[in-house]
């Protein structure tokens, strides 16, 4: 019997097991330290890129694509682009055969620049500029969602031939989700709500103007949802708006798009969204209401951005200082706010790993830092990393997929760090490292 066996604890500190849901499908974790994604060793990968540097395992993101296929036969799949892209990432996407959800001319762009066909993107935004919308046009967007009564004229004015369009709606669904994530409630920016009218009213608008051609409703309840039952809630007060506009305007809408926000776990003590359970629930709830209404069975869209990619991500940090402090022990690395805002703007809880050398110490939690000049840059509290941590040292911060790089700001002049695809041993730029030259280039002088 060893020492590890007597004191449980200790021997979670000890093994080399990756806590469950959080690592990408392709890591693995040895006895002598090592942690490896996609076949690639990421203490090379740090020594070959430098640090901070994202890590993405395209095997996880192929089979997250594949399993929300599986899971929801039938149903258009648009991957969120904001939770991250570059063009390798439009490829891949593509290559599964998902469509896109975009959301500014910057993002049709990068997707149409990779070969992704815009019939397959989905436009949304609150605020789409003229050149948003030309940019849109002139890649031939599919359809545009149309968020309030003032952007219906301009896009009747401006499309070259008819265009499809969905109208973004507020059902009035709590989402139950952090209040800077929640967007199906009343009394926000997002949509036209149903309760106050205004919904009805950019139907009546739309069906006016024959350069537009409606073809559907969208929502989208927000982000970091677990809850199945409020999907099935939204989409219910959405069939019944379909019904309303069967009834006033004798037409009955041929989709029905229910948005993104399938929560994921960043933490082992937090629960993703059940996909199957979503797949074999939502639909079918959708069917059952639109027997009870006597309309058709809508063509349905579902847009999951973070459920695609968060997982995929795992990022690689150097440990730069450690500091005993009076109650807490800081441990400050090369990265921080900049390449992950999130724990600052959404009080995110973030899982860290120490690797690159064995395990022989049990661990104690400790506050990542960051190096930027703000106490709130903290990327992890209460982090558990063993005893004898120290500069130098590497760690790996797993579900660093998802709005991380696409969130990462150049705070303090520091370039944003590189991603990189990982598979099958090998390791291909995403995105390069910003340099002082990329920022200096912005700089009028
Ligand atoms: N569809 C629409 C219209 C959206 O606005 C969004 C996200 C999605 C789909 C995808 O949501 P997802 O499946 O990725 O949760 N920066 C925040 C997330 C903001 C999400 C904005 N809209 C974060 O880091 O948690």
């Amino acid at each position: 019997m060893t020492l590890a066996d007597l004191i449980p604890s200790l021997r979670t500190s000890l093994s080399s097991r990756l806590a469950p849901g959080l690592w990408p499908e392709t890591a693995r974790a040895t006895c002598d330290g090592q942690l490896l994604v996609g076949g690639v060793d990421l203490a090379q990968l740090a020594a070959q890129f430098g640090t901070p540097v994202l890590a993405i395992d395209a095997t996880d993101v192929r089979s997250r694509c594949r399993a929300y296929r599986e899971s929801l036969p039938g149903v258009e799949i648009a991957y969120a682009a904001k939770a991250f892209l570059c063009r390798a990432m439009a490829r891949l996407v593509d290559q599964e055969g998902l469509a896109m959800d975009v959301c500014s001319g910057g993002e049709v762009a990068v997707a149409a620049a990779a070969g992704f066909p815009g019939a397959r993107m989905v436009m949304h935004g609150n605020v789409k500029t003229t050149e948003d919308l030309k940019t849109a046009m002139a890649t031939g967007v599919g359809r545009i969602v149309i968020d309030s009564l003032e952007e219906i004229a301009p896009l009747a004015a401006l499309v070259p031939t008819r265009q499809q369009v969905l109208l973004r709606v507020v059902p009035g669904v709590d989402a139950g989700t952090h209040a800077g994530l929640t967007t199906g409630t009343e009394d926000q920016k997002f949509g036209l709500s149903i309760a106050t009218g205004a919904a009805a009213e950019a139907v009546r608008g739309v069906l006016a103007r024959p350069e537009l051609e409606l073809v559907g409703l969208h929502c989208h309840l927000g982000s970091q949802v677990r809850s199945i039952s409020r999907y099935v809630e939204a989409s219910e007060r959405m069939v019944a708006f379909l019904a309303e506009i069967a009834r006033e305007h004798g037409i009955e809408l041929p989709q029905l798009d229910i948005g993104g926000g399938h929560g994921v776990a960043y933490a082992p003590e937090e629960e993703s969204m059940d996909l199957a359970a979503f797949g074999r629930t939502v639909p079918a709830a959708i069917a059952e209401a639109c027997q009870w209404h006597g309309l058709r069975m809508p063509r349905l869209t579902v847009e999951p951005g973070r459920a695609l990619i968060a997982r995929a991500g795992v990022t690689v940090y150097r440990v730069a200082a450690v500091k005993h402090g009076v109650r807490r022990t800081f441990v400050a690395v090369d990265g921080g706010m900049s390449d992950n805002p999130r724990p600052a703007l959404y009080g995110a809880r973030y899982h860290v790993r120490r690797f690159g050398r064995p395990e022989r110490v049990p661990s104690r939690p400790v506050t990542v830092v960051g190096r930027h000049c703000e106490s709130s840059d903290v990327l992890a509290e209460e982090a558990m990393l063993p005893e004898d941590i120290a500069a130098g040292d590497l760690l790996a911060v797993p579900c660093s997929g998802a709005y991380h790089s696409s969130l990462s700001s150049t705070y303090n002049q520091i370039g944003r760090p590189p991603v990189v695809a990982v598979a099958s041993g090998a390791a291909v730029p995403m995105l390069r490292r910003e340099t002082l030259e990329d920022l200096m280039l912005r700089d009028a002088g």
